[in-house]
């Protein structure tokens, strides 16, 4: 008997679970609350960009065995129900809001068929799972549930999905396991590492590897300021101590730090529930964590104060980059639109371009001026900021650009572009981390 599943929440995670689970050969229905994205997703139309899902979405779409629907009945007779809607930040505090697990699993419960089993992918403080897990069991003792947490980066979704580096299920019951054996034959057969885990571990799982993440990129932009009190490289520190096998050179990028959806509230959120557990001591590094990453964005400032003689006010600066990263058009908690705000809060005209963040940057940034191309956003800058990593912004040609600007100098916020070509090209070039700025 083939296994039909269901997607609860259909934002980032959900559409593309649902998308990458119909293309693997499943009957998929992907069921939301918010009739926007449902009505988008069931015309082919992601809501954000992320490269391959669009067509990806076509194609299964097509196929017949994906739909959607805000009908929860739809998804009745599913055998497998994956929860994946948001835990964003509470906004009093520094925790996670478990709103939307809850609900979803209130919604599905009364529905779903006896023997089927719910699979939460979102992250969740720990405990949150157990917790699920009784209050289903209460309303249908006949199902169960367990937790597979996900672990795909914006920009490379559908590859971390249907690719995953390994596969972590927190499961109560040995029933779950082979169920979830069975949706995950293809990466079993490609040997995909296979974690068994309780259902607290799977949780835990997920945030510690997030804080190691940024831990380790805190970690380099410590060292970048040390670098830079010291008069060193950051930039040949991170390429050296990266050849270290135990040490590794992913994530070894000092700039202006972490941003996005995910590193930003799942470190705060894995703190405030160390502490409901009594555990705070244990986390309180992630403090410091948060505080380098936040300086980090404070040091671009500063950087900029010292190059316009400290004085912001009417100066015309060039901001490439407002996505939290590239390859993406998410803009929440991005460094690159954080500081970009703050220096047009200081009195300097700010004109900002991305290749596919623009439309996001300017609903929430209304206020800063926004430029379509790399030419008209640089136009008679008097200093040029780079601070998200594109492809396009490293294959500018730096002398092309050198007649439009007022003054060539460029900051780069996230040490990606060729110093000597830019030097070479006539440009004054500063860096984080980099001594000679
Ligand atoms: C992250 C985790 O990587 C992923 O496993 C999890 O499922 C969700 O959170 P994502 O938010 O897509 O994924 O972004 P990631 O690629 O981890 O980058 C996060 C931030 O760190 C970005 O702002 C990026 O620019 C920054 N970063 C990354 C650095 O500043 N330096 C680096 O060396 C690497």
């Amino acid at each position: 008997m083939s296994i039909k599943i269901s997607v609860i929440g259909t934002g980032y995670l959900g559409a593309t679970h649902a998308t990458c689970m119909s293309s693997l050969g499943f009957e998929v229905v992907g069921v939301d609350v918010d009739p926007k994205k449902i009505e988008s997703l069931s015309q082919g139309i992601i809501p954000f960009y992320e490269p391959r899902l669009e067509e990806l979405l076509q194609t299964e779409l097509k196929s017949g065995r994906l739909t959607f629907s805000t009908d929860f009945s739809a998804i009745k007779e599913c055998d497998v129900h994956f929860i994946c809607v948001g835990t964003p930040q509470i906004a009093n505090g520094i925790a996670a809001d478990r709103t939307y697990v809850f609900a979803a699993l209130d919604a599905i419960a009364p529905v779903i068929k006896d023997g089927s089993l719910v699979v939460g992918k979102s992250t969740v403080p720990v405990g949150t799972a157990a917790e699920l897990r009784d209050r289903l069991l209460k309303i249908n003792p006949k199902t169960d549930l367990a937790w597979n947490p996900e672990f795909l980066r914006e920009g490379f979704a559908v590859e971390d999905t249907l690719n995953p580096t390994r596969l972590v299920v927190g499961v109560a019951n040995h029933l779950a396991e082979e169920t979830l054996r069975k949706v995950y034959s293809k990466n079993l057969a490609d040997q995909t590492p296979w974690i068994v885990a309780d259902l607290p571990t799977s949780e835990l799982v997920k945030v510690s590897a997030n804080a190691f993440l940024a831990t380790k990129i805190s970690f380099i932009n410590a060292m970048a300021e040390v670098c830079e009190a010291a008069g060193g490289d950051v930039t040949v520190l991170a390429k050296a101590i990266g050849y270290d096998p135990r040490i590794g050179s992913r994530f070894l990028q000092a700039g202006i730090g972490f941003g996005g959806g995910c590193l930003p509230k799942d470190i705060r959120a894995f703190m405030a529930r160390a502490e409901e557990l009594g555990a705070e001591q244990a986390l309180e590094f992630l403090r410091e964590i948060d505080s380098i990453n936040l300086r980090a964005r404070s040091r671009m400032i500063d950087l900029v104060r010292r190059d316009l003689s400290e004085d912001l006010r009417g100066k015309k600066i060039a901001v490439l980059g407002a996505a939290f990263k590239p390859d993406s058009d998410d803009v929440r908690d991005s460094p690159a639109l954080d500081i970009a705000v703050q220096i047009q809060g200081a009195g300097a005209h700010v004109t900002v371009h991305d290749p596919k963040a623009i439309h996001n940057a300017e609903a929430r940034f209304p206020a800063l001026n926004y430029a379509d191309t790399i030419e008209t956003c640089v136009a008679d800058a008097e200093l040029v900021l780079h601070l998200t990593e594109w492809k396009v912004y490293r294959e500018i040609d730096p002398l092309k650009l050198l007649g439009l600007v007022a003054n060539p100098t460029i900051i780069d916020g996230r040490n990606a572009l060729d110093r000597e070509l830019w030097r070479a090209a006539g440009w004054q070039f500063r860096a984080l981390g980099r001594s000679e700025n």
